[in-house]
C-alpha cells in the first residue's frame, strides 16, 4: 500500500527562502562547526530537523495576536489571556508563565529536591536531567523495557515501568525522592506516548508514598492524540477530555510551550499547592521577571494564549502526526530502522543498526547526523551517548540506552516534498554506511555538553 500523506489543514501565507550548498561546501561547514550540528549557521542548512522546539510556523491569528500583545510590566491583558487558555486546558489553580521549559525546571527543581537525593522519571529530557543534577539530585530513568527494542511495535513505549518504580522507591527510601516525573510524550525514548492508565498508576504510586508527581508536558497534545488512537477507553473522547484525564492526578506540571503550543518562545509551570506557588513566584521574579510576564514579552504571551488552543485541534494533530507516519511508512519500504511505531515529533533513526561498525563511545548517532548534513544539508541531532553527559558522580563516559539520530519535524513548516528529500538522503547514506567514520570529543562542558562540544572525525 502506498504510504498516505494527510494534506495540510491550512494554506501558506508567508514563506522563507531556502538555499542548498554544494556537497563540498557542506563538508567544509561541518568541519568548521567541529562536527557539532549546533555549531552550524542556519543559512547553511537546507532542511532543519534539529528540533521542533520554537521552530514552528505561527498562524495568521497568532501573528495578529502579536500586534495586540500588551507590554505592560504588571497585570497585562496578554498574561490574563494565557492564564485563561492554560487554566481551561490543564485545570490547575496556579499557573506561572516562564520563558521556556528549562526556566520552569530551574524555578521548580531546587524546590522539589531540597533535602532530597533522587528524582525518578519515565525518562528525563536532557535539560530536565541537567536541572535535577544542578539542584543536587540524582536523576533515574525508569522507562518500560519495551522502549529499548526499537523494532518492537507496542502502543505506549513511553510508559513508566511501574514495577521498577516501586522497587526504586523501596530501595532508595521514599523520603529521599523529591519528585516523580512523567514526560509526555517521552522525548528521549523517541517521542513515544504514555497511556492514561500508566499516568494514573504512576500518580497512585507517587501519592501512596507521599512523593510529588509532575508532568513534563512539552508534547502533551501529541500524547493525547496517540491516546485517542490507541487506548480503548478514550477512542470517542475529545482531545480536551483526554488532556483533562492526563493532568487531573498531577501535582505539578512544567511545559515548554515551544512545542505543542506552536510558538517560538514560551513556557508554563503549574502547581496545586498555594504555599509552593508563593515560592515559585519568588523564584520566578528573581530569575524570569515579574509574575505577570515571566520572562516573556506581551506579544509572545498573546501568541501563546492562541497557540495553546490551536495545538489541541484534532485536524491539526491528525495532519501533524500524519507527517511522521508518512515518513515512517516510507522508511519501512526502504528497510531503515527507527524507533517504531513512530512517535509524535520526530523520527528517531536507529544509528546502531545503520552503523554497526561504530561503537557507542565513537558516537554513531552523531556520526549519522553529520553524514546526513553532508549528504543533503539536513540537520538532525544525536540522542545517544554523545548527548548523555558523563556520570555526575564518577565522571566516566556513559553508554546511552539508545543511539538515535533524531530528525524533528517542526509544526506547519515543511511539505511532503521536503519529507521525500529526507527519505532519499537516508537511503543514500545507508547505501554507503560502512564508509562513515566515528567521532571523538576534543572539548566538552561538564553539563549539557552536546550543545557546545567540539568533535573530530576518526581516521
Ligand atoms: N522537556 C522536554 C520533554 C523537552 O523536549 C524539552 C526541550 C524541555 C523539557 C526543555 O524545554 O527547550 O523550552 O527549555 N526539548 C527541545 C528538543 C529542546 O529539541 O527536544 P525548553
Amino acid at each position: 500500500m502506498k504510504p498516505t500523506y494527510i494534506p495540510e489543514p491550512f494554506r501558506i501565507k508567508s514563506v522563507e527562502p531556502l538555499k542548498m550548498l554544494t556537497r563540498k561546501e557542506r563538508e567544509q561547514k561541518i568541519k568548521d562547526a567541529h562536527y557539532n550540528l549546533f555549531g552550524l549557521n542556519s543559512q547553511d542548512v537546507y532542511i532543519d530537523c534539529l528540533t521542533d522546539s520554537g521552530t514552528n510556523a505561527m498562524s495568521a491569528n497568532q501573528w495578529a495576536g502579536v500586534m495586540l500583545g500588551d507590554e505592560s510590566y504588571a497585570g497585562a491583558t496578554s498574561y490574563q489571556h494565557v492564564i485563561a487558555s492554560a487554566t481551561e486546558i490543564f485545570g490547575f489553580p496556579y499557573i506561572q508563565p516562564v520563558h521556556q521549559g528549562r526556566a520552569a525546571e530551574k524555578v521548580l527543581m531546587p524546590l522539589l529536591l531540597e533535602g532530597k537525593r533522587y528524582a525518578i522519571a519515565n525518562m528525563f529530557f536532557d535539560t530536565t536531567r541537567g536541572h535535577a543534577v544542578m539542584a543536587g539530585g540524582i536523576p533515574i530513568d525508569c522507562v518500560v523495557p519495551e522502549a529499548l527494542d526499537t523494532s518492537l511495535r507496542v502502543p505506549f513505549k513511553g510508559n513508566m515501568d511501574c514495577k521498577k518504580l516501586v522497587e526504586l522507591i523501596e530501595q532508595y527510601g521514599k523520603d529521599n525522592i523529591g519528585v516523580i516525573i512523567m514526560t509526555i510524550t517521552n522525548n528521549s525514548a523517541g517521542g513515544q506516548p504514555v497511556s492514561v492508565a500508566n499516568i494514573r498508576e504512576t500518580a497512585k504510586i507517587a501519592h501512596k508514598y507521599g512523593i510529588p508527581f509532575m508532568i513534563d508536558s512539552a508534547r502533551y497534545a501529541e500524547n493525547a492524540w496517540f491516546i485517542k488512537q490507541r487506548e480503548e477507553e478514550f477512542k470517542n473522547a475529545s482531545i480536551k477530555q483526554i488532556i483533562n484525564e492526563c493532568f487531573k492526578d498531577a501535582d505539578y506540571f512544567t511545559m515548554s510551550a515551544k512545542k505543542d503550543a506552536i510558538v517560538n518562545m514560551g513556557g508554563l509551570l503549574g502547581t496545586r499547592d498555594k504555599a509552593m506557588f508563593e515560592k515559585i513566584k519568588q523564584r520566578c521574579i528573581s530569575f524570569e521577571g515579574f509574575v505577570t510576564y515571566g520572562g516573556m514579552s506581551g506579544r509572545d504571551l498573546e501568541a501563546l494564549a492562541i497557540g495553546l488552543k490551536e495545538g489541541i485541534e484534532e485536524d491539526f494533530l491528525k495532519y501533524r502526526i500524519g507527517q511522521l507516519e508518512y515518513l515512517a511508512a516510507r522508511l519501512d519500504e526502504e528497510g531503515i530502522a527507527y524507533q517504531s511505531p513512530v512517535g509524535g515529533h520526530a523520527i528517531f533513526i536507529d544509528a546502531k543498526k545503520m552503523l554497526p561498525h561504530i561503537p557507542w563511545y565513537q558516537y554513531p548517532a552523531q556520526a549519522l547526523a553529520v553524514a546526513l548534513y553532508i549528504e543533503a544539508g539536513i540537520r538532525g541531532c544525536d540522542i545517544g551517548s554523545y548527548m548523555l553527559d558523563r556520570d555526575p558522580v564518577t565522571h566516566k563516559e556513559q553508554e546511552a540506552q539508545f543511539e538515535f539520530t533524531r530528525l524533528c519535524i517542526p509544526r506547519r513548516v515543511y511539505t511532503q516534498a521536503h519529507l521525500d528529500i529526507i527519505i532519499n538522503a537516508l537511503v543514500a547514506v545507508k547505501k554507503d554506511a560502512d564508509k562513515i567514520k566515528g567521532l571523538k570529543i576534543v572539548e566538552e562542558a561538564p553539563v549539557l555538553r552536546h550543545f557546545t562540544g567540539k568533535l573530530e572525525l576518526l581516521k
